[in-house]
């Protein structure tokens, strides 16, 4: 039986980090209102030259160094994205060519704040065929640039980044072998008016801004992320007490406790970065994973929870032996 088993991360963060304080200049609000009602401190925001497509190439870049791999070992990159450097093509081939991996399948997948969670079903169900052998799965945003930065009630949320893994087929017979376990999706697309962009190439011809119900959001986000997460364990043959770590979607630390608790989750197995990187949509599983296995937390065998819910809404979860 093949397996997808991770065998390196990497992450990238736009060289400009904002504060609350810094926001509080422009917008009107304050470091006490974000952070008693999101945790967050920090977002990093892109700057000019910085785009999707070069923060993807730089944390791709990183996890190919700690997989030991060079671009040509792969045939496959999956990117997810919200917020493409254009229309078309795929960002994913923008990372392609910058990596120069010559021989690979590359393209985009589109369901913002979960895309990481597809980007990994789908990567792993390509995987387990046999056809590709290793692949790049990417989440990278710069929603900085499709914020309404006169909305108060969005744009203190969001930050931009992007981070990688490098995931890989390997046959593993035994019980207790590592990779991937379960993954489980889901969509509702009668929620699309709670969170959505108000733009887009077939309806205005314009990019949009970020709309969105924050209160309903938060609501679904705590139901359907805790049920996802006990779905995708039941399919794995595990139980929330099997759980080591649980990497979640960065949107708001209220969301991450209201969850943990739900599922009798200690708060000290959610890995938290939602402080000082804020919401980075596709992003921020895949940051908050790297985060949490440079500094050591999360270590060959442990049991990885991923979950994530955004605009559809979508949501999903993803359990492995990492
Ligand atoms: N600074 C200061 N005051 C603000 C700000 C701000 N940035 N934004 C809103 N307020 C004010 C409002 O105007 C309102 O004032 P009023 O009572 O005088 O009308 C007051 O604060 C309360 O506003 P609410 O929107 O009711 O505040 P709430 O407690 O719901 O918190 C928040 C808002 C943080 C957006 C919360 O609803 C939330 O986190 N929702 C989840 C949304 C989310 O994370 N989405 C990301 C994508 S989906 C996902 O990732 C799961």
């Amino acid at each position: 039986m093949i397996r997808a088993v991770i065998t390196g991360t990497g992450s990238a963060l736009p060289a400009r980090r904002v504060s609350n304080a810094e926001l509080a200049e422009q917008v009107d609000t304050s470091d006490e209102w974000i952070v008693e009602r999101t945790g967050i401190r920090f977002r990093h925001l892109a700057g000019e030259g910085e785009t999707t497509g070069t923060l993807a190439t730089d944390a791709a870049r990183a996890a190919l160094e700690a997989a030991g791999r060079v671009p040509d070992d792969i045939d496959l990159i999956v990117l997810a994205t919200a917020t493409p450097d254009q229309t078309f093509p795929a960002t994913a081939t923008k990372v392609q060519a910058m990596l120069g991996a010559t021989d690979c399948v590359a393209f985009d997948v589109a369901a913002v704040c979960s895309g990481f969670l597809y980007a990994v079903q789908v990567a792993d169900s390509m995987l387990r065929t046999g056809v590709h052998r290793r692949a790049l799965v990417i989440g990278a945003e710069t929603f900085s640039r499709i914020l309404d930065w006169n909305d108060r009630t969005t744009c203190v949320l969001f930050g931009d980044g992007a981070g990688a893994i490098v995931l890989e087929g390997q046959e593993s017979e035994a019980e207790g072998g590592r990779g991937i376990l379960a993954t489980r999706l889901h969509s509702d697309g009668r929620y699309n008016d709670l969170l959505y962009v108000d733009g887009g190439p077939s309806t205005t011809g314009t990019v949009g801004k970020l709309r969105m119900k924050g209160r309903e959001v938060f609501r679904h986000a705590v139901t359907n992320l805790s049920a996802v997460m006990t779905e995708s364990l039941g399919i794995a043959g595990l139980a929330a007490d099997d759980v080591d770590w649980v990497v979640p979607h960065q949107a708001n630390a209220r969301i991450l406790d209201a969850t943990a608790r739900k599922l009798g989750l200690a708060p000290d197995k959610v890995v938290v970065t939602v402080d000082r990187h804020a919401n980075t949509s596709a992003a921020s599983v895949p940051l908050a994973l790297d985060v949490a296995v440079r500094d050591g937390r999360v270590k060959p065998g442990d049991i990885v929870v991923l979950e994530a819910m955004g605009g559809g809404f979508t949501w999903g979860a993803a359990v492995l032996r990492y």
